[in-house]
């Protein structure tokens, strides 16, 4: 399976901020933001990606990120030159994924919690069909809702409705099967002239092959989309990892434990970052 990331749009909820910098490289905490998606991704296996962004801020994500070859993995970028809907990704990825499963997340989802990496292997895992998840949250009119029966079975998914049939958001990361490609790319824009993630979903619902997943009330799935709710994530970050002393999100670490990296790369990635206190994490972990 490969991965798409999906770091676009204007952000206009994070001006000023957004017009100078784009909001996936702003940084949560003490990483820049699309370090937390990444990390999603490579939870879940998988060293193949792809990053999706604007003309503007695309040259931003491949100086951070290279060619990914430090990781141990692989990162091709691709310029989405008006941002009309995240259905496209696998439009504007399709030559990326050359006929393969393809797994999509947001740039700005950042998840965190027990048992994540085991449940982003299932869906990978995936053979047939799609896997997206479900999350409680107070108010879901601001995304894709997903509507359950007695036994647990998906009724419905609806892309921000005024008046949503349950509580249950569907976050930004979604796995798909190889037949994603051709599904994306017979999409018609919605009425807000957007090709709909919800609408490839729908796709799936009716074949009978969507699988949701639940997350549960321990899990954390937050947002970034506004200086509030970034500030939030940053605190997030910051009291786990103090507390702990382990990192959230610290791609380095993972492509190592992945085994994607040995000990002497770890080590020179370390050194690179100095004296920082994430330059001696890294150098602490192969200590
Ligand atoms: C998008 C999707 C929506 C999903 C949300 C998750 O919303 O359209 O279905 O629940 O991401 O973050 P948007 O970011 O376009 O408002």
């Amino acid at each position: 399976m490969k991965g798409i990331i999906l770091a676009g749009g204007s952000a206009t909820r994070l001006y000023p901020l957004s017009k100078a910098i784009s909001k996936q490289i702003m940084p949560v905490y003490d990483k820049p933001m699309i370090y937390y998606p990444l990390s999603t991704l490579m939870l879940a296996g998988i060293n193949e990606v792809l990053i999706i962004s604007t003309p503007r801020d695309l040259p931003m994500f491949r100086e951070l990120l290279g060619t990914g070859e430090h990781l141990g993995m692989r990162f091709e970028y691709k310029i989405q030159d008006v941002p009309n809907g995240l259905a496209q990704a696998f439009v504007l990825g399709a030559d990326f994924l050359a006929g393969e499963k393809g797994c999509l997340i947001l740039g700005d989802n950042l998840f965190y919690g027990q048992g994540f990496s085991a449940m982003l292997k299932r869906a990978a895992a995936i053979e047939k069909g799609a896997c997206v998840f479900g999350y409680y949250v107070k108010d879901p009119r601001a995304y894709g809702v997903v509507e359950f029966d007695n036994e647990g079975k998906v009724l419905s998914l609806e892309e921000k409705p005024a008046v949503p049939k349950s509580h249950y958001a569907v976050p930004g990361l979604y796995f798909y099967d190889e037949t994603v490609t051709e599904k994306a790319a017979n999409l018609k824009p919605s009425a807000r002239g957007e090709y709909e993630i919800t609408d490839l979903n729908n796709l799936y619902l009716k074949e009978g092959t969507l699988h949701v997943e639940l997350f549960g009330r321990g899990f954390a799935w937050l947002d970034t989309g506004n200086c509030d709710s970034l500030l939030e994530a940053a605190n997030f970050v910051e009291t786990i990892q103090n507390r702990q002393g382990f990192y959230v999100s610290c791609i380095e670490e993972i492509a190592w434990r992945n085994g994607w990296i040995d000990n002497h790369q770890l080590q020179k990635l370390g050194m690179e970052m100095g004296k920082t206190e994430y330059g001696k994490y890294l150098l602490e972990l192969v200590k």
